[in-house]
């Protein structure tokens, strides 16, 4: 569907936005999942949990909010060009050199840079499977970039011999979302590595693992430990899940440096802001909040899972902070209709038709008490009580 904004309603509006770019009159914008404060408002609510967006359970770190309140009279400056304070202090934690971090203004950023450093457009593709995290089309698409794209196996598992069966000499980019969104399949690091190895050394492998720290132990499935060897691969990490910063922005890819390089010099120069920068420098320190969170996380999946195995929902096994469900079978009512029903009782959570699974749902992990409103929410729109 293309996005027209109002102001296109007059002939001349229109005559007008026929000048911009093809592939900007055929965007469709991202669909964020809904906002608390939208749903308040149109079911007259006065309490809403969201468990759309995959965000923190517990919300962001004590030390982080102290630290972006102390840093707020700094807001009048620009930050340091470069952010080297915060490249030195990702570096020291994950054991790489700095040169080899590229912060961005959420690892979106670092999405939209790899295609437009890498790719040529019109004439260059990237490989993907299908589903995936969207921003890898849309962003792709706005560059004149084409996808080529494999369909995940019914289980979710990922086809890598499929995929890498599709790469020529113009295959700029592959990625892998490793745990996976939406299903929260995860494979091996070393499978990862095969299918570096079977791809041409020209195709830069993108491995997002936006949602690793969930999956343990994280050295099993981060490409991390294997990145010195392959000068090609790119590793995403963000601070919007695990760190629960989100709202600020804030994530990073971390590459070699003939690659990171290019990415620092053409970002814009101050897409990490200086409230991120602060708040993320606190979040590297509070390794009590990581872990709590990394435990929350852990639990609630089992809680979530045994509930809505008890409903009769059949559950996607899932090392990530969110679930991918279907309904019982034999259900009256469709995944959009429940979704639907469990917005007019204030709990949002994702419906996957942007994802092509309509008779699918996805349920981030929140605290043990939102997990239990969310399953009873369901269990009374599921009519196993009233
Ligand atoms: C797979 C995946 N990659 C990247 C992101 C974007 O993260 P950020 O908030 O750092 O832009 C998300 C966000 O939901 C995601 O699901």
């Amino acid at each position: 569907m293309t996005q027209t904004s109002s102001a296109s309603s007059s002939p001349e509006s229109a005559c007008l936005q026929q000048t911009l770019r093809p592939q900007v009159q055929a965007f469709s914008a991202y669909v964020p999942g809904l906002s608390i404060a939208e749903i308040m408002e149109r079911h007259g609510l006065a309490q809403v949990i969201k468990l759309a967006s995959n965000e923190n359970p517990l919300g962001a770190s004590p030390v982080v909010m102290r630290r972006v309140r102390e840093s707020a009279g700094s807001a009048f400056r620009y930050p340091q060009a470069g952010t080297p304070r915060l490249r030195k202090a990702i570096a020291a934690k994950l054991g790489v050199t700095p040169e080899m971090i590229v912060p961005g203004n959420g690892s979106d950023e670092i999405i939209d840079l790899l295609i437009r450093v890498r790719a040529r457009p019109e004439s260059e593709h990237f490989l993907a499977f299908s589903p995936c995290f969207s921003i890898y089309t849309l962003q792709s698409a706005l560059q004149g970039v084409a996808a080529r794209q494999v369909p995940l196996n019914p289980d979710f598992s990922f086809p890598f011999e499929q995929l890498a069966s599709l790469a020529t000499p113009q295959t700029a980019l592959a990625f892998v979302t490793n745990p996976d969104n939406p299903s929260g399949h995860a494979v091996p690091a070393q499978a990862i590595c095969q299918f570096v190895e079977s791809l041409p050394h020209s195709c830069i492998v993108v491995v997002d693992e936006a949602y690793v720290d969930f999956a343990l132990p994280v050295e099993t499935y981060s490409m991390l430990p294997h990145l010195q060897k392959y000068p090609n691969v790119v590793v995403l990490r963000t601070f919007s899940k695990c760190y629960g910063l989100a709202g600020l922005r804030l994530g990073y890819g971390v590459m070699h440096p003939w690659l990171a390089d290019a990415l620092m010099r053409v970002r814009l120069p101050f897409s990490v802001n200086l409230l991120a920068e602060e708040a993320g420098l606190a979040a590297l320190e509070d390794d009590v909040f990581y872990a709590e969170t990394v435990r929350v996380v852990a639990e609630g999946r089992e809680q979530l899972t045994a509930g809505l195995t008890a409903l009769g929902c059949n559950v996607q096994p899932s090392l990530a902070n969110f679930l991918l469900f279907r309904l019982p079978a034999g259900c009256a009512l469709t995944a959009r209709q429940v979704f639907e029903a469990l917005l007019a009782r204030g709990v949002i959570i994702r419906p996957l038709e942007s994802y092509n699974l309509p008779d699918a749902l996805r349920v981030s992990v929140g605290t043990a008490e939102e997990n239990a409103v969310f399953l009873d929410a369901l269990e009374a729109v599921l009519g196993n009580r009233s």
